[in-house]
């Protein structure tokens, strides 16, 4: 695996086509090298890059401690069969144009008002700069690769975005960087985000959604969840349900022991069964 620090090394290197792009802040997993593994199987050549992005965190967030696994990850993508790694200069995030991501404002967007626009920022950087045929992300970001997907659109960025199923642990827990902040056992416990999400897509089959959100909240408090928000949209556009509404996202943002874990499942809705009151 070749490993590319400069901008300027990124932008002008021959890679060949077609090739696919990974962005991810390090600390890999198995999510994380899911994508790669697509790309290896997919693609002729696979980038990934490190690059903790300052404009994503808040200000009360934990950017100065997100964990820092270089050696580790490098040797983690060289055994999956990356090709390249770029890792960009301490400076790549700064001057960039504000941009306005369409689709932030409900969800995480509700409690991390610039997050969004932070990510956007840095994607478009990197999309103009290596001009991927591919970007990949995971699902268990699902608004994120959504608002990403939109404004590849709307901009007409000759790149493929494309989302790929969400890895979990053992427990069902879905696999991210946070994680790690949980010991062993709190992460088995935490197998009970999936639990409901899978117990709540049964149900809302054939029960009235409406009905599902309260007690699923009082459980998760009483289990020692604290709830961000559990939201039943449209999985198109995040948009209230309406009897219209065919794929629905229920999508959860629970703290557990302070540790912000996110999770969601799709659930395609039969007409007989969808019983939204709204809309
Ligand atoms: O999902 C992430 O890890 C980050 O938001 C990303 C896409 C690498 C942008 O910094």
């Amino acid at each position: 695996m070749k490993v590319i620090r400069s901008s300027k090394e990124i932008k002008t290197n021959k890679f060949s086509k077609p090739f696919a792009f990974v962005p991810t802040m390090g600390n890999l997993h198995q999510g994380h090298l899911s994508l790669v593994e697509y790309a290896k199987e997919n693609y002729s050549e696979s980038i990934a890059s490190i690059f903790i992005n300052p404009l994503q965190f808040g200000k009360n967030e934990d950017l100065s401690n997100y964990p820092k696994t270089l050696s580790e990850d490098i040797r983690l993508l060289e055994n999956s069969g990356c090709d390249y790694l770029f890792i960009p200069e301490a400076n790549f995030a700064e001057n960039l144009e504000e941009i306005k991501p369409r689709f932030a404002d409900v969800l995480c967007g509700v409690s991390r008002p610039k997050h969004f626009q932070g990510v956007l920022m840095i994607i478009d950087k990197f999309l103009r700069l290596i001009k991927p045929d591919a970007c990949l992300f995971g699902l268990k970001d699902y608004q994120q690769q959504l608002i990403i997907k939109d404004y590849v659109k709307q901009k007409q960025i000759k790149t493929d975005i494309i989302s790929l199923p969400i890895i979990r642990e053992k427990s069902g827990l879905a696999m991210s960087s946070r994680n790690n902040y949980l010991s062993e056992e709190d992460r088995k416990y935490c197998g009970k985000i999936f639990s409901c999400l899978q117990d709540l897509a049964k149900s809302s089959e054939t029960s009235p959604i409406d009905s599902l959100k309260i007690p699923t909240i009082d459980y998760l408090i009483r289990a020692g969840f604290k709830i961000d928000y559990l939201e039943f949209v449209d999985a198109n556009d995040l948009s209230p349900i309406t009897k219209k509404t065919k794929k629905l996202l229920i999508a959860v943002a629970v703290k557990y022991k302070k540790v912000r874990l996110i999770d969601n499942i799709v659930v395609s809705l039969k007409k007989s069964h969808l019983n939204a009151s709204s809309g």
